[in-house]
């Protein structure tokens, strides 16, 4: 009876460990499925599918990662949670979209705060960037890198070029309150909508404008949508790669060396991907005609980060004075 208990258990135990880690019942090799909204031409686009080819020359049979891309799978808005029950194993939501997890994180969403790439790079690689990516752990998320998009750039359908030029408008954001306070700031409404709505929400003129980086402005084709884009370079647009701590501890530790190994360096190859991009398709979107790029002058620039910049204080308690201080720090 006893005997007959404990098999049970043993089988139930093993069944569940088999289906949180995707892996095939009858022996077929683990499974990580990568979900993710952006398309594949893009910097984590790239990045996914070279982890998965990565992955697949050095632990084919065992291990095989499918890449969904386009919100196939699932959109940033539900992909964490789907996370947590196991219906996905690896996904690199935007860091603007883990406030229901974290409101550390919204530090990278405050405006102005990074002069450039280099700084956020910097800030990342330091000890204070390993303690925001280890911020999910409670939630029983493990932050596994971070991976570049780059700066965001305003689209519209007026030319803006100072914020009065933003009072009234409606502009689609991300997940995140940082950026619904950074609206309000110029007067205009924020309304947080998911990425792959983006598109008809601008092409219909539901909303008038929207923020991003060259890259999604472009394979997304908002450019053909906006007849204006400000070149402010005004906030960051970069990602975490995230699993659930229950799939990571179930694989096994010398394939999760290698998985991880795997992952640093599509990475590498995917910031790679993302500073050449943040060049040649803003190149493209000029070459195209279709929006105009209107760049800002100093006085105008200072107006914009003028009229943000407050922001910062608004959520210094959430996100810890010592941090804010540390990021702005990476730009010396
Ligand atoms: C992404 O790059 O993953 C999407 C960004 C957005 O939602 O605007």
């Amino acid at each position: 009876m006893m005997f007959k208990k404990i098999t049970t258990l043993v089988a139930t135990a093993a069944l569940s460990a088999c289906l949180v880690s995707g892996a095939a019942i009858a022996g077929g090799p683990m499974t990580i499925k990568f979900s993710h909204v952006v398309a594949e031409n893009t910097p984590k686009g790239q990045m996914a599918n070279k982890f998965k080819d990565l992955v697949a020359e050095r632990l084919g049979g065992k291990i095989q990662v499918e890449v969904f891309p386009n919100s196939q799978l699932f959109g940033d808005n539900k992909v964490l949670e789907a996370m947590l029950l196991g219906d996905v194993q690896m996904a690199a939501p935007a860091l603007s979209k883990f406030s229901r997890y974290t409101k550390k994180l919204q530090i990278f969403d405050l405006p102005f705060l990074f002069r450039d790439m280099a700084a956020v790079e910097k800030f990342q690689n330091s000890a204070k960037g390993d303690e925001l990516l280890a911020s999910l752990q409670k939630k029983g998320l493990v932050g596994l890198g971070y991976l570049h998009n780059g700066l965001k750039q305003l689209s519209s359908s007026q030319p803006l070029t100072v914020p009065a030029d933003a009072d009234g408008l409606k502009f689609r954001i991300m997940s995140s309150d940082v950026l619904a306070a950074q609206f309000k700031a110029v007067n205009a409404t924020p309304l947080k909508k998911p990425f792959s709505e983006v598109f008809t929400l601008l092409q219909t003129k539901a909303i008038d404008g929207q923020e991003n980086t060259w890259s999604n402005i472009f394979s997304k084709k908002f450019f053909e949508v906006q007849p204006y884009i400000t070149e402010s370079n005004h906030g960051l647009l970069d990602y975490m790669i995230v699993t659930s701590k229950e799939f990571w501890m179930s694989v096994p530790e010398a394939d999760r060396a290698i998985v991880k190994k795997s992952l640093d360096e599509a990475i590498a190859f995917g910031n790679e991907v993302a500073l050449k991009k943040s060049q040649d398709d803003r190149q493209k979107i000029v070459a195209s005609k279709r929006s105009e790029i209107i760049t800002l002058d100093d006085a105008q620039r200072n107006q914009w980060v003028e009229v943000m910049k407050p922001v910062w204080e608004e959520f210094e308690k959430e996100i810890g004075k010592d941090m804010i201080d540390a990021a702005y720090k990476s730009n010396m």
